[in-house]
């Protein structure tokens, strides 16, 4: 049972125990400063039996910070934060890579340090609130980026993934999913740019590609991943021609070597699949994950690798309740559900007080 899932695998240079990915998933648990410390350690290193942890997204600079309590890739305090976790993960036999994040129009000047105002490709403001500190406030107008921050905002990118390096990460994922400052490049609702990096299909995948492309220029493409999750409506991005950007984009990603595409599933009202749309345009390692809605559970998980429709694939709620997900996927145990109320901050409660088969809580 579940062969294609707990069977080894490999993401660029790195051999993986078995084929199930634990998905970045926000926490909301960094310090203030955005500094990861024991408890954060604990929470990964018992989840270190899947295959492959992505860590969840970190700001590659504070003018990318999303949320409060999100870790950061910028610091020295930083780095040695993440240090704690990395080796911890790989103490306990895992490999983990870090979801590299810049969260865009989707923050606040109350959540960014020094109050800055977010920033996007353009002054496009999304619909939807900001919590902060209990309170829920409109997410603002953003500023557009000027032409020449954009090189500032890519060599932020590449210091973030060599400050993950050092700090002891196997790879780092570039986010360029579900809303956030790389997706609304993509986008042809909130990319109005007509500086090259905007317009038409190729101006507005070019700021990814060039980004992605600088990354694995300083850490080595085989230790770059990217997300990406076309028709995606999360963070009120939209995509008129998803279809038609997505090809455009994976054609010249397929050029740089990257170590994986990591897709969600489009949702079910865009009526197509944005996981067999990036099968047939991507060449290279295929890492598939859920939409929020279509639950694939392991015996789906396993048929759909089964069927060549990916490479890997990567639980997200299923391993914030179920640190030993793997084993019980071996098991055909059951699953803990998860409880949506302590996903976004606090402390151990429902972080690393979920109970595995062997320690029950
Ligand atoms: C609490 C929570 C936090 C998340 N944080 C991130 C994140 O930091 N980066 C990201 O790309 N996706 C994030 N996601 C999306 C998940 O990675 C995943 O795509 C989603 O939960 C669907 O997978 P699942 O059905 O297995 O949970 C988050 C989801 C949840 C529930």
């Amino acid at each position: 049972m579940f062969d294609h899932l707990l069977a080894p695998n490999r993401v660029g240079q790195l051999e993986l125990p078995n084929s199930v990915v634990m998905a970045p998933l926000t926490r909301m648990r960094a310090s203030a400063d955005g500094v990861m410390g024991p408890l954060n350690a604990d929470y990964y290193a018992q989840r270190a039996s899947a295959g492959l942890i992505v860590a969840e997204g970190a700001f590659p600079h504070h003018s990318g910070k999303s949320y409060p309590g999100q870790p950061g890739l910028e610091t020295p305090e930083q780095i040695e934060g993440w240090r704690l976790v990395t080796d911890a993960v790989h103490e306990a036999g895992g490999l983990i890579f870090v979801q590299v994040m810049h969260g865009g129009r989707i923050s606040h000047p109350r959540i960014i340090p020094g109050g800055l105002t977010p920033v996007a490709p353009s002054a496009v403001q999304p619909e939807g609130l900001a919590r902060i500190e209990g309170e829920k406030l409109p997410l603002p107008m953003p500023r557009a980026l000027e032409t020449d921050e954009l090189v500032e905002v890519q060599e932020h990118y590449a210091t973030a993934s060599a400050n993950a390096i050092e700090a002891g990460f196997d790879g780092i994922e570039l986010h360029s999913a579900n809303g956030y400052l790389l997706h609304e490049f993509l986008s042809d609702v909130t990319n109005l740019r007509d500086d090259g990096y905007g317009t038409d299909v190729n101006g507005r995948v070019r700021f990814v590609v060039e980004t992605a492309k600088l990354v694995a220029e300083r850490i080595g493409a085989e230790r770059v991943g990217i997300r990406i999750s076309p028709g995606q409506n999360v963070n009120d991005i939209s995509e008129t021609d998803a279809l038609n950007t997505y090809p455009v984009l994976l054609e010249q990603l397929n050029e740089l070597g990257l170590a994986y595409v990591h897709a969600m599933e489009s949702p079910p009202d865009t009526g197509w699949s944005g996981l067999d749309l990036v099968r047939e345009h991507w060449t290279g390692t295929l890492i598939a994950n859920s939409n929020f809605f279509t639950d694939w559970d392991p015996g789906e998980a396993d048929k759909l690798l089964a069927d060549g429709r990916a490479d890997l694939y990567c639980y997200g709620r299923r391993f914030i309740s179920n640190p030993d997900l793997v084993e019980r996927i071996r098991l055909g145990a059951e699953l803990t559900e998860s409880d949506a109320k302590t996903f976004y901050g606090g402390g151990a409660e429902g972080y690393t007080d979920y109970p595995t088969l062997t320690a029950p809580a």
